[in-house]
């Protein structure tokens, strides 16, 4: 019996000994290829050559040294190299372990900056539903995912909650995508005012959301009239890059398709790649001047921020990926994995839409498609997906509750940036064979 307390009980898992490239194999051989990278997070693959030599490099200087007695090589050509390529405005970095940790620095550190700036009325953070920030407390409380909160939903702070830019099942027919992402994003004013906007400190979003809806994009001008309603109310915008920045949309940072800048932004999956857990929040030259003039000190810290390894692990993730060029492949390879989904699945009679961007792609899932009707959840269908998918040896990323909190299904695909022609293939082909099979078995159980 094992003693871990893993994600579900008495589901035993395979267990993963070596990886190379887009495969990952377990003790009896058998080779997956990992099309999600986990949870977007692998997108070099595994055991890059040079990833592993820098981490070794690290590991044989200096394996470790408190922040609060030292600064690093390796973080502070980290802290550098974000900036450099960061948004406009963005000049500091704060660096943690992982996504939740960002969100919920990226959270204090907008409540303090309001401190320092005499605002201390400001108290309140709105988000969207159908979003998802982590699992931490101040994370899942600003989340918007129904069943990860429902257990604890008594014990979190009081946040504030619009509809999400949600084209597929909120916009009107009679609606153009533009006037959609302008109703969206009127939403967010509507709260303000309803909230008393001198009370609010931030907006929180995903740029493009993740595992809670999958893979949904903002309607166009969605993103900038938010920016537009947050600058006219002294609002900061929180923009969640944890599984959609780094890349992973072909562009380094979600938000430069959008056209927009946030006030800060939180990384993390894409950043290292899962050779090491790193996340970090990029915030504004503005939020960093009003520490520097005020108190001089985040009221903050963990005892791995700016952990030296998987600081060296980024900075050789983030080098590898301009010197190869990568992001250029995830925009090649994003266009073919869209192409092949939309073959196999646009006229699928269960698949209500396929959508995505770059090598961040999903289909949603319905039991009719002209009514946009889900598959009842106790079908259980995007978890069954993923068990068939894994028994044809492909990992997808498969997520409940995308309508609406409740039911739903979807399953994302995100394979590394390194995928080549005959793999795009592979993974739809897979896919295909796993997603016939499990509704076959959902309509004969109906
Ligand atoms: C958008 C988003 N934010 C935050 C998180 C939390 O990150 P972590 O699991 O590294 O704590 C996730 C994880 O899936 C995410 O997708």
């Amino acid at each position: 019996m094992t003693r871990i307390l893993h994600r579900k009980i008495g589901a035993p898992l395979p267990v993963a000994v070596e990886g190379e490239g887009i495969v990952i194999r377990d003790s009896t051989g058998k080779a997956y290829i990992d099309a999600s990278g986990g949870a977007a997070v692998s997108c070099l693959g595994h055991r890059h050559p040079d990833v592993l030599a820098a981490m070794r490099a690290q590991m044989d200087r200096l394996e470790y040294a408190h922040t609060a007695f030292f600064t690093t090589e390796a973080a502070e050509t980290l802290a550098d190299d974000l900036v450099a390529h960061a948004p406009e405005g963005i000049g500091h970095v704060y660096l943690v372990s992982g996504g939740s940790e960002a969100i919920e620095t990226a959270l204090k550190l907008a409540r303090q900056y309001f401190v320092e700036r005499g605002e201390p009325q400001r108290t309140r953070f709105v988000a969207r539903r159908q979003s998802y920030h982590g699992n931490t407390l101040g994370a899942l409380a600003v989340g918007g995912n129904f069943r990860r909160r429902e257990p604890f939903a008594p014990i979190l702070f009081e946040s504030h909650h619009i509809e999400p830019c949600y084209p597929y099942r909120h916009r009107r027919s009679d609606e153009s995508e533009e006037a959609y992402g302008e109703r969206a994003a009127e939403a967010l004013e509507q709260k303000l005012i309803a909230l008393g906007p001198d009370t609010v400190i931030a907006f929180v979003a995903e740029t493009v959301v993740g595992a809670t809806a999958g893979a949904v994009t903002p309607a166009p001008g969605y993103f900038g009239a938010i920016r537009d309603i947050c600058d006219r109310h002294g609002v900061l915008l929180i923009l969640d890059e944890v599984m959609s920045g780094m890349g992973r949309t072909g562009t380094l940072h979600a938000c430069e398709q959008e056209g927009i800048a946030p006030d800060l932004m939180t990384v993390a999956k894409g950043l290292g790649a899962g050779y090491q857990p790193i996340g970090a929040v990029l915030f504004s030259k503005t939020i960093y001047e009003a520490f520097a003039a005020g108190s001089r000190l985040f009221q903050h810290g963990h005892t791995y921020i700016g952990h030296p390894i998987p600081c060296a692990a980024a900075l050789a993730v983030q080098t590898v990926i301009r010197r190869d060029r990568l992001l250029d492949n995830v925009v090649r390879q994003g266009a073919r994995l869209r192409a092949g989904l939309e073959e196999r699945f646009g006229n699928h009679p269960h698949v209500g839409e396929v959508r995505g961007r770059g090598l961040f792609q999903a289909i949603e899932l319905v039991a009719d498609r002209a009514s946009k009707k889900p598959f009842p959840p106790r079908a259980g269908l995007a978890a069954g997906i993923q068990r068939a998918a894994m028994a044809r040896g492909l990992c997808i990323y498969p997520g409940s509750g995308t309508a609406d909190g409740q039911s739903g299904d979807h399953v994302l695909i995100a394979p590394p940036f390194i995928i080549e022609d005959a793999h795009v293939g592979e993974i739809v082909t897979k896919l295909t064979g796993a997603l016939d099979r499990t509704l076959r078995e959902a309509e004969a159980a109906a």
